[in-house]
């Protein structure tokens, strides 16, 4: 189906989704409510994001079945371990109202304050832990986030469950290149966050000439290019013009264009 990407279990996932994070939970009754409205059927949070309340509320308050929405939360960074992870998932599926999650991420191989620690042992621990919540029915699919080759292969080695997504980092000039080659291989799903660059990009004279072409705004271009590089982009807005905009990707880059972004400078690399 050309509206969705499915996991290696055979679990379908919307190609695209509608992100959360620095979304505030006081806005994220609205925003959520008119994403759905808009037609997004694919919400992602965390716990982490301090919203889960509220997105919950919208999801619940909106005319929509739960089945009929894709709900992805986070295990946060610093949180690490198999009880420690049990717990947090309680924690969020209470935030949530729900009773089951479709996804469920560990947030970062490392706590936020001590990126690139080795935390092996205890990522393996939680993923455990989430193979026990998906054996449970509890999580249709668990995956990673910000996981590096190397941070997977330790999963790969020592668990059962290969990961069936990886949410990262990815816009145009931040290919990912040899990280997405790695995924493909072992049939993971790439998630795309920040697909804007977190809005840096939008100021690109090349990008925007580059719209003009296809008659799109850049923004529409930039999550348009992680749908042809296989990603599946996670656009955020509290904007409702911006959030519909940000869903209307009808049309397709050409492959010489998709090089030329691919080779666009990282606007955030020394961010
Ligand atoms: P706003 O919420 O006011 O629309 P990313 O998804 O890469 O994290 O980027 C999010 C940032 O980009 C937010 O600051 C958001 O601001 C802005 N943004 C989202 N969609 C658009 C758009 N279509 N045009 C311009 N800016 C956008």
């Amino acid at each position: 189906n050309e509206q969705f990407f499915t996991f290696h279990n055979g679990v379908p996932i919307p190609k695209i989704g509608f992100g959360t994070w620095q979304i505030p939970n006081e806005e994220a009754y609205d925003a959520v409510t008119i994403a759905l409205k808009t037609g997004y059927t694919h919400i992602d949070t965390a716990l982490a994001y301090k919203n889960e309340e509220n997105v919950g509320k919208a999801i619940k308050d909106f005319n929509i079945s739960r089945e009929n929405v894709f709900i992805t939360s986070k295990l946060p960074a610093e949180t690490k371990g198999y009880e420690e992870t049990l717990k947090a998932f309680e924690e969020t599926i209470s935030n949530l109202g729900v009773d089951f999650l479709d996804l469920y991420l560990i947030h970062a191989p490392w706590p936020w304050d001590d990126i690139g620690k080795d935390c092996t042992a205890a990522n393996i621990e939680s993923w455990k832990a989430m193979e026990k919540l998906y054996k449970e029915g509890k999580i249709r699919a668990i995956g990673v986030s910000n996981f590096a080759e190397s941070d997977i292969q330790a999963l790969v080695d020592a668990c059962e469950i290969v990961p069936m997504a990886n949410q990262i980092p990815f816009y145009v000039g931040r290919d990912q290149k040899s990280l997405l080659q790695f995924c493909a291989k072992h049939d993971i799903v790439v998630e795309a966050y920040s697909p804007l660059a977190t809005g840096q990009v939008l100021d690109s004279l090349e990008l925007k000439e580059m719209a003009a072409k296809y008659d799109v705004t850049p923004a529409q271009l930039c999550i348009r290019y992680c749908l042809e590089k296989n990603t599946l982009p996670l656009p955020k807005s509290t904007n409702e013009d911006r959030i519909l905009e940000n869903s209307q990707l009808d049309f397709s880059i050409s492959p010489e264009d998709v090089e030329a972004l691919d080779a666009f400078e990282d606007v955030r690399a020394k961010s």
